[in-house]
């Protein structure tokens, strides 16, 4: 299984391991990955939860071939049901804090997710990247509303808009992430992140994550909703075709067509 899940000392690890693709989200992982979140909210012997990758790749994103094969909202199917939004949903609601020790490269979804995470640690080696547009997609998980307030318009521009690949740095620096650590350090300082939540009331933890998401919560739920239409169209689009087969020919998409 490309999704290892692991509770010890009151933290579900959630890790992402199929470095042979650079970690790329299946269909099934992602659905693994929402089931591994929704069984970490109701363990009450879970405080805690840390998503890790495999060193030098968090996630290459969602897997570029299922997208083109078994795309959300296919044969008339809700979008809304598909696994990678149910992910979403289940990032959302989990109540429990989420530790993310990004441990390399995050590409898509792979840095998306963090902004739904409650504490990013991540490696001095990753660089990260939102390649939405260029992929002929738009961005999603609420990433165009939550990226700009993060860090203002200019600077969302350039990671949305222009897909600008970034430093673990300039992830702290723009909001993104809580501190750079050394790769080999970057596992075991979440962890440890993670575990101090043993020692405090959970119920507490909880309320007091619920207050701090509240105030976004329906704000957040209608960008991850009206971003997901766009994307699911988008995914047909000729603009993605050409970037997904490029993408696969391992050479540079050409838009001049369009
Ligand atoms: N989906 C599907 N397959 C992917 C993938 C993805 N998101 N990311 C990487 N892979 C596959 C590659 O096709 C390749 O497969 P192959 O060995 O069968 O040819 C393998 O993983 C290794 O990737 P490769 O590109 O050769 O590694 P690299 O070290 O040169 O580059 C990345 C690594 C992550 C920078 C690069 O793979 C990449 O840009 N991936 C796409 C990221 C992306 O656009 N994600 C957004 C999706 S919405």
């Amino acid at each position: 299984m490309h999704i290892r899940t692991a509770t010890l000392n009151g933290v579900q690890a959630i890790e992402i391991a199929r470095p042979e693709k650079k970690n790329a989200l299946t269909v099934e992982m992602v659905q693994a990955m929402a089931d591994a979140l929704n069984a970490a909210r109701a363990d009450k012997a879970v405080r805690a939860v840390l998503l890790t990758g495999q060193p030098g790749i968090f996630t290459s994103g969602n897997d570029i071939e299922d997208f083109m094969q078994r795309r959300p909202g296919e044969g008339g199917a809700d979008p809304a049901d598909a696994p990678v939004f149910r992910f979403m949903r289940a990032l959302l609601e989990c109540d429990k804090p989420v530790v993310a020790a990004v441990t390399g490269a995050a590409i898509g979804v792979g840095v998306t997710l963090l902004l739904h995470c409650d504490f990013v640690y991540v490696s001095d080696e990753a660089r990260l990247a939102m390649p939405f547009v260029g992929l002929g997609l738009v961005p999603e998980f609420a990433s165009s509303l939550l990226v700009p307030q993060l860090m203002g318009q200019r600077r969302a521009a350039e990671k949305l808009l222009l897909g600008e690949p970034f430093t673990a740095e300039q992830a702290v620096d723009c909001g993104i992430a809580n501190a750079v650590l050394p790769a080999a350090e970057v596992v075991r300082h979440a962890r440890r992140v993670a575990e101090r939540f043993n020692a405090l009331p959970p119920g507490a933890v909880c309320e007091a994550k619920r207050l701090m998401r509240a105030p976004q919560r329906e704000q957040v739920l209608a960008a991850i909703r009206s971003e997901g239409e766009l994307f699911s169209a988008r995914l047909r689009s000729p603009e993605a075709i050409e970037a997904f087969t490029a993408f696969f020919q391992k050479r540079k998409p050409d838009f001049s067509r369009f």
